[in-house]
């Protein structure tokens, strides 16, 4: 019965890793480092001359952190063009839309270098751009069959960095841009090395003007990541390839996204609460900056698992903020389902949250760690109750919910500590449709 096919990794898979491997972009990090973007652009080779192309969209330009940029390349001598029509969760058609003004201005062989500057939504607009034009075609030429070509990216192409001005996403150092397929109404990744930007520069002045709301779904995010990253598999439960090209993206847990996931979690937990509600508190949006880069880090190596597959068919039907989608998801899955993959693991998890776990079950402390995180999104104050206060989302709409993730969700799914099927999805989202009780108006 299809939907009892368990969509984790087989057993016969489960052996004999012996290799885990880690790859980022160069990183530079703290208060001004911005300032240091020309010398970035230098040290990967860019010359004085070169012509450059910032990728952005309209809010960051009118709060005026475009020109900021702008004119510090420029006192640089360098040329730069600014695209600022990116659009929150891309679709193919909006990246192609960018992809035809640098076609437009520079023609096929395209700008010198490229900057992206914003959420995860301008960063990822920058990567793919720059990844196809090196390439030649457009997005879904490299998009998995059945939706794009499956085509593989041969070429980086010229440099490429990722300014952050959310704490969240981990765009800026993951080798993955997500794209909305709007026909079919659902997202998919290019998943490349060739995607993955040259260098990050993260500097958290860029992010105390960011919104309350903003700054709590986008910190949920990162939480997601740092939390996934800590509980998923261990990469030594996935077979070596022959080929070592073969690896998987996402190779599951390690001793350093392990040493990542720890001090993600202590930041973002820490300091999310200072942020959300006095937003000019540079340390705090420093401390959060620096966890979500951690929980990148981690989270964006190891894999992300269960809750971010569950939350693309979501986002896809109702648009819904990704952050706030996984808020809304992560105690019915990763806190609750997946505890019982590895009890112990999901006790330390609580005493990281600051739960007192002494005398506990381990079946207590999980339950106390879920009730510690829900306190959490509570104290925010911004975020939904669950999934019905989110999108209206309701118990009929979960059998297709459910299919969309099994269906389409397989790359995630694939790193969950604990074999899932179609039927534990769909009682995973009927968990999440009320988190607590919604204040009634
Ligand atoms: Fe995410």
């Amino acid at each position: 019965m299809s939907s009892e096919r368990s969509v984790s990794a087989p057993s016969h898979e489960l052996s004999s890793e012996t290799v885990w491997h880690v790859q980022m972009p160069q990183i530079r990090f703290g208060r001004d480092a911005s300032e240091e973007l020309a010398y970035q652009l230098r040290d990967l080779g860019v010359d004085g001359d070169a012509h450059g192309l910032v990728v952005t969209d309209e809010t960051l330009a009118d709060i005026g952190h475009v020109d900021r940029v702008v004119n510090h390349l420029s006192d640089a001598e360098y040329t730069v063009d600014v695209y600022d029509e990116s659009e929150r969760e891309p679709s193919i058609a909006a990246v192609e839309e960018c992809l035809s003004f640098v076609r437009d201005e520079k023609g096929e062989d395209g700008y010198d270098f490229y900057v992206g500057l914003g959420g995860g939504s301008c960063m990822d607009t920058a990567k793919v751009t720059r990844a196809v034009i090196a390439n030649g075609g457009g997005p879904l030429d490299y998009i998995a069959e059945p939706t794009g070509e499956g085509k593989s990216l041969d070429e980086s192409g010229p440099p490429l960095v990722l300014l952050p001005t959310t704490a969240g996403t981990g765009a800026e150092i993951s080798p993955v841009a997500i794209l909305s397929v709007e026909e079919k109404r659902i997202k998919e990744g290019i998943s490349s090395n060739h995607v993955r930007a040259d260098a990050a520069v993260l500097d958290p002045t860029f992010t105390t003007t960011l919104p309350p709301d903003l700054t709590a779904k986008t910190a949920m995010d990162a939480l997601g990541h740092a939390i996934e990253g800590y509980t998923t598999h261990e990469y030594d439960s996935l077979l070596r390839p022959t080929d070592p090209a073969d690896r998987p993206v996402y190779a599951g847990r390690t001793p350093l996204t392990e040493m990542f996931s720890e001090k993600a979690i202590d930041l973002l937990s820490n300091n999310v609460r200072t942020a959300v509600h006095n937003g000019d508190d540079l340390e705090a949006r420093s401390n959060m900056l620096q966890g979500a880069l951690f929980g990148a880090i981690a989270g964006l190596t190891a894999g992300a698992s269960l809750c971010h597959a569950m939350a693309y068919p979501v986002g896809n039907r109702y648009h819904t903020f990704h952050g706030e989608t996984i808020a809304a998801l992560t105690p019915a899955s990763t806190l609750d389902y997946n505890a019982g993959s590895d009890p112990e693991r999901f006790t330390s998890l609580a005493r990281r949250f600051g739960v007192d776990t002494t005398g506990m079950s381990t079946n207590e402390a999980a339950d106390a760690l879920k009730g510690e995180y829900i306190r959490l999104q509570r104290d925010l104050n911004v975020l939904p109750s669950g999934l019905t206060e989110l999108a209206g989302i309701t118990e009929d709409d979960v059998d297709w919910l459910a299919k969309q993730t099994v269906d389409t969700q397989t790359r995630l799914l694939r790193c969950n500590p604990r074999p899932v099927t179609e039927e534990d999805v769909r009682r995973i989202f009927v968990d999440a449709l009320y988190n607590w009780e919604p204040d009634v108006v």
